[in-house]
């Protein structure tokens, strides 16, 4: 009867999707709490690759009841088009399947345009977002103007609201970011198509989730980006706007903390990052390049290369607590195979002083030097490996050693895409509560 969260342990694509998409066998129910389409989630499946922004990654099971939860930002015409794409491909063949939350706040044209708008002005400084209107969209919920599907759902509150806020932001665009103004009937019109096709998926979703919790069925809670991008534990301001922490499950659900079971988080092997911000661990010269190129690291939403480096601990060590993670799922363990010595960053070093915690100063950050301790590589080829016994002797002690400087289980390893490409050494939905 567990109920399991999973959640980034460093800066983003991790491999959630994959992870979400094997455990989902063994769950009912896959959630989205946060982020919107932002986020890039792949799965392979039988050699077939899928790609999902905003619907959970158990939709490519037949039977599984997919939520977006009221944390979630939703830009409907994306929403629509992955639904689309699925259908399309044989998945999510009953609307039933699918709900999303009625106080789900909406990303509306605006918030894009917003988003773009600032971070060509910020020039050098940009933050490197995805350009999705994710800030903006959340900045209005925290204002309290935003926009949600129960107000899209009643049509005079919906004009009400977008009039305001067209007139807002339109003054907004124009005089402060010197950009183009929108219109409402466009607006509105384009809206009001999306109302009714996303309507009769449109409820209340915590009191669902309280239905399927009561019945006994399990529920997997979906985590976007990553610990590090998380707006109050990750690098700000180079972070996403939401709460990507274990805490926000609930906030973003609508459910109590005691429906947690088990926190599983998941790292790579190494360490990417897609925009800007700090990165100790990161690697300038041809290791990164090798990363980049055998992990094949470009975003799964804007295709940008990613930056890549060693693991580092102390992040994800600060991930382990900030989410209270009860097991580590580390991925991309094939990525490492070649490589003669592979460095662990264990600490850092700023002006002679050694930092053991994730600092919190950006200036800090930026100037940090990791203390490296380097264990040996291996040169054979992990895709095949099924068993935790079928690791070369350097590639289990390598696991090891993570485990012991993280201080937590490794329960899984993932060394390729393909969803079968896994060693499972402990199932989260196994264990009782
Ligand atoms: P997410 O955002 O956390 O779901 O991760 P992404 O899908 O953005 O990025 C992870 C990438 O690594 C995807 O292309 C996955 O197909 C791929 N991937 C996941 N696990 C593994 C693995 O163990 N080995 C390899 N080589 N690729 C993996
Ligand atoms: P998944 O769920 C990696 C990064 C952006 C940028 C910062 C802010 O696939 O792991 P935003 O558009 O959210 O305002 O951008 O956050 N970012 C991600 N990086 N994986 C993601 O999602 C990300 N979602 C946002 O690159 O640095
Ligand atoms: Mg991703």
């Amino acid at each position: 009867m567990a109920n399991v969260a999973i959640i980034g342990a460093q800066w983003g694509d991790e491999g959630k999707g994959k992870i979400v998409d094997l455990f989902t066998q063994d769950a009912d129910v896959i959630v989205r709490f946060q982020g919107g389409n932002n986020a890039g989630h792949t799965l392979v499946v039988d050699g077939k690759k899928t790609v999902l922004h905003l619907i959970p990654s158990g939709a490519l099971h037949p039977d599984k009841l997919c939520v977006i939860g009221n944390g979630v930002v939703v830009d409907p015409e994306v929403l629509i088009e992955e639904i689309e794409k699925l259908k399309a491909q044989g998945n999510l063949q009953d609307d039933s399947l699918l709900r999303i939350s009625e106080e789900a706040h909406l990303i509306m044209p605006y918030h894009k345009a917003i988003d773009q708008a600032r971070e060509r002005l910020r020039g050098e400084g940009m933050i490197g977002t995805t350009g999705r209107g994710i800030g903006p969209a959340y900045e209005d919920k925290v204002a309290r103007v935003g926009i949600r599907f129960i107000d899209l759902l009643e049509e005079e509150t919906f004009q009400e609201k977008l009039s305001r806020n067209i007139e807002e932001k339109n003054i907004y665009l124009r005089a402060i970011l010197k950009e183009k103004t929108l219109d409402f009937y466009e607006i509105h019109d384009g809206y009001a198509a999306y109302r009714e096709r996303l309507r009769p998926l449109v409820i209340n979703t915590s009191l669902l989730l309280d239905q399927q919790m009561r019945a006994g069925k399990k529920v997997m809670f979906e985590g976007a980006q990553g610990t590090l991008l998380d707006v109050d534990h990750g690098t700000y301001p180079f972070v996403t706007s939401s709460n990507t922490v274990a805490g926000n499950v609930c906030s973003g659900a609508g459910v109590g903390p005691r429906q947690i079971h088990q926190v599983i988080g998941i790292s790579k092997a190494y360490t990417t990052r897609v925009g800007s911000g700090p990165f100790p661990t990161e690697l300038f010269g041809s290791e990164g390049e090798t990363l980049k190129r055998e992990g094949v690291e470009f975003g799964a939403t804007t295709g940008r290369p990613r930056r890549c480096g060693w693991f580092d601990a102390v992040a994800v060590r600060h991930a382990v607590r900030v989410n209270g993670i009860t097991g580590i799922a580390l991925t991309k363990l094939d990525v490492l195979t070649g490589f003669d010595e592979i460095p662990v960053g264990t600490a850092y070093r700023f002006h002679k002083k050694v930092f053991n915690e994730f600092p919190a100063s950006l200036k800090t950050l930026q100037g940090v030097e990791p203390v490296y301790e380097k264990m040996a590589g291996w040169r054979e080829p992990l895709t095949e490996a099924r068993n935790f016994s079928d690791l070369p002797a350097n590639a289990q002690k390598y696991v090891r050693r993570i485990e012991e400087i993280l201080e937590t289980d490794i329960i899984l390893i993932s060394v390729g895409p393909g969803r079968e490409q896994t060693v499972i050494l402990r199932n989260p939905f196994a264990d009782s509560r």
